[in-house]
């Protein structure tokens, strides 16, 4: 795009510039050792071990007979992390003290219309039934038995953050609803998060809670099961871009791994995704793809996977396996509060080297009387990623100076928020001698948050924590020639 003021005039001084047998960064020179070729896409999705551990977790649950009535759903958990079946917390995500907690904002609550998904068996003396033991249990309510209360239950499920499905039944012989709980009333109604159909109804009571020695077992009668048609989408986390609707799960490169949720919950899988350590060669995590997992029909559980670089619609390819089918599946796509973090809009019209002090997104500046000592290049072989990059210190050899690149416009920040700077650094081009001075700093809003002084250092991720104040400015300041500082793979990220 934008072309370098003279390239082709420089590279014939190279010679006369050589000092010490290095050749200077603007005159394509070679960098002292060649890391070897990063292979970027790392692994790709392991769905055989997604699905074998669907096998192996169990998150069928219900109301239990001794939780009392109208306790707030309870956090979503993880029930696996990569194929071991665990039981964690989500971690706490990085956030402003206004935002939302983590916990069961999973569907919207749009409207209230209900479908039955199916009845009850009838109500003389020797019928019996089973509530549904299922996925994604939230809490439960007692409602007014005077009449088979199906409105009071609906109704419950409307007030009840994340619910999708109620299961509204009678449970006979238990003391608690009896005799103990203020609504006195053996008709429960049970919200999930997911709907539930009448092949999972398998919890035919037949427990002692009589409060009698020997006295007669809990039993089911009539329940019934309630699939509200109002869903709206999950909510989008914040910092994050959806996609559309894929169709499968994502198959694709730059693959961190997976955990299961006990629920389908975006905020959930956003904050695993925010506190993922970050990969070596890829960064931190900057998509993650939630889906839910119908085993022969049955909800099962709900697959969080994450992935350094971005997938997209073409990879959402795996549609399930066996009995396994992949349903909802949604992408989510980490947004970078600076473009061109990677400076490839930087583009030599076909040539493979040019530089330049000024993109569209980043100027290079160099103080008074400097010369280059910021810059940006199009050759691959200085590049971490791609083949642009961007250079602290005098491209030509000519001052010891340090320049600094800045981003060239405010960033679309929000006030009191902490947002991650990450990028990759290198300073390995001028060997060990020669990169000793190698020195980054990083200012946020003008003020110095950060400063790294690795030597010579082959490409490594460095990371920052900031607070944002709103249209923040970023400039990184370093190099000291023949100490080389190369930037790439800038990421500015909400954490
Ligand atoms: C990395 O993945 C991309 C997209 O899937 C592909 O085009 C490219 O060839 C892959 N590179 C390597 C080294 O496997
Ligand atoms: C749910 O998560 C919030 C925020 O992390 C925490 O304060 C609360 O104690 C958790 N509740 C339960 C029941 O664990
Ligand atoms: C997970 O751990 C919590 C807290 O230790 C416990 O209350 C809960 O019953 C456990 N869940 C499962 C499925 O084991
Ligand atoms: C309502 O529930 C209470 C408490 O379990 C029970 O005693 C009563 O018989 C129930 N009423 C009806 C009409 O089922
Ligand atoms: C689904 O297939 C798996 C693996 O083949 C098997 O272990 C499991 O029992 C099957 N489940 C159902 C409900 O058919």
């Amino acid at each position: 795009m934008v072309s370098s003021p003279g390239f082709v005039v420089f590279l014939s001084l190279a010679v006369s510039l050589v000092e010490c047998g290095l050749v200077y960064p603007a005159f394509q020179g070679i960098p002292a050792t060649n890391a070897d070729p990063y292979n970027f896409n790392g692994s790709t999705t392991d769905s055989n071990v997604i699905v074998s551990t669907a096998f192996q977790v169990d998150q069928k649950s219900g109301a239990s007979t001794d939780a009392p009535p109208n306790l707030p759903a309870s956090n979503t958990t993880v029930t696996a992390i990569d194929g071991e079946v665990v039981n964690a917390t989500v971690p706490a995500s990085r956030r402003s003290v206004s935002f939302a907690v983590v916990d069961n904002q999973i569907l919207q609550r749009g409207g209230s219309d209900y479908t039955q998904v199916f009845a009850g068996t009838g109500t003389s003396r020797q019928d019996r039934d089973a509530a549904i033991m299922g996925t994604s249990y939230l809490t439960y309510t007692l409602v007014n038995n005077a009449t088979y209360n199906v409105a009071d239950c609906l109704a419950f499920c409307d007030a009840t953050s994340g619910c999708a499905f109620v299961n509204l039944y009678y449970e006979y012989n238990n003391g608690m609803l009896d005799y103990v709980y203020p609504q006195h009333s053996n008709l429960k109604c049970v919200a999930y998060g997911d709907v539930h159909s009448a092949k999972e109804k398998l919890n035919f009571g037949g427990q002692s809670l009589s409060d009698t020695p020997n006295g007669p077992l809990t039993y089911i009668q009539e329940s019934s099961g309630w699939a509200s048609e109002s869903l709206s989408d999950p909510p989008t986390p914040k910092g994050y871009d959806p996609l559309p609707d894929l169709n499968g799960a994502n198959e694709a490169p730059g693959y961190m791994g997976f955990v299961f949720l006990n629920k389908y919950d975006t905020e959930a899988c956003a904050a695993i995704c925010n506190n993922q350590d970050p990969n070596d060669v890829g960064g931190a995590c900057k998509y993650f793809n939630i889906w839910r997992a119908v085993v022969d029909q049955v909800p099962t559980t709900y697959t969080c996977a994450l992935y350094y670089i971005p997938a997209d619609p073409s990879t959402a390819t795996n549609y399930g396996q066996g009995n396994l089918t992949v349903t909802q599946s949604r992408g989510y796509k980490r947004m970078n509060y600076v473009s061109n973090g990677g400076f490839e809009d930087f583009t030599c019209g076909g040539l493979i080297f040019c530089y330049t002090d000024k993109t569209e997104d980043w100027l290079a500046s160099s103080p008074k009387d400097g010369d280059y000592d910021a810059s940006i290049f199009h050759y691959q072989p200085y590049a971490h990623s791609g083949n642009s990059v961007a250079l602290l210190g005098s491209a030509f050899g000519r001052d010891g100076y340090t320049g600094t690149l800045t981003y060239a416009s405010g960033l679309s920040t929000e006030p009191d928020v902490e947002y991650v700077i990450e990028f990759f650094h290198s300073s390995y081009y001028s060997g060990q001698g020669g990169e000793l001075e190698a020195f980054v700093e990083v200012y946020w809003n003008g003020n110095l948050i950060g400063s790294i002084h690795p030597g010579y250092s082959q490409w490594k991720y460095y990371k920052f924590v900031v607070v944002a104040k709103g249209n923040d400015e970023l400039d990184f300041r370093g190099g000291k020639a023949p100490s080389y500082d190369f930037l790439d793979d800038i990421y500015v990220m909400r954490a």
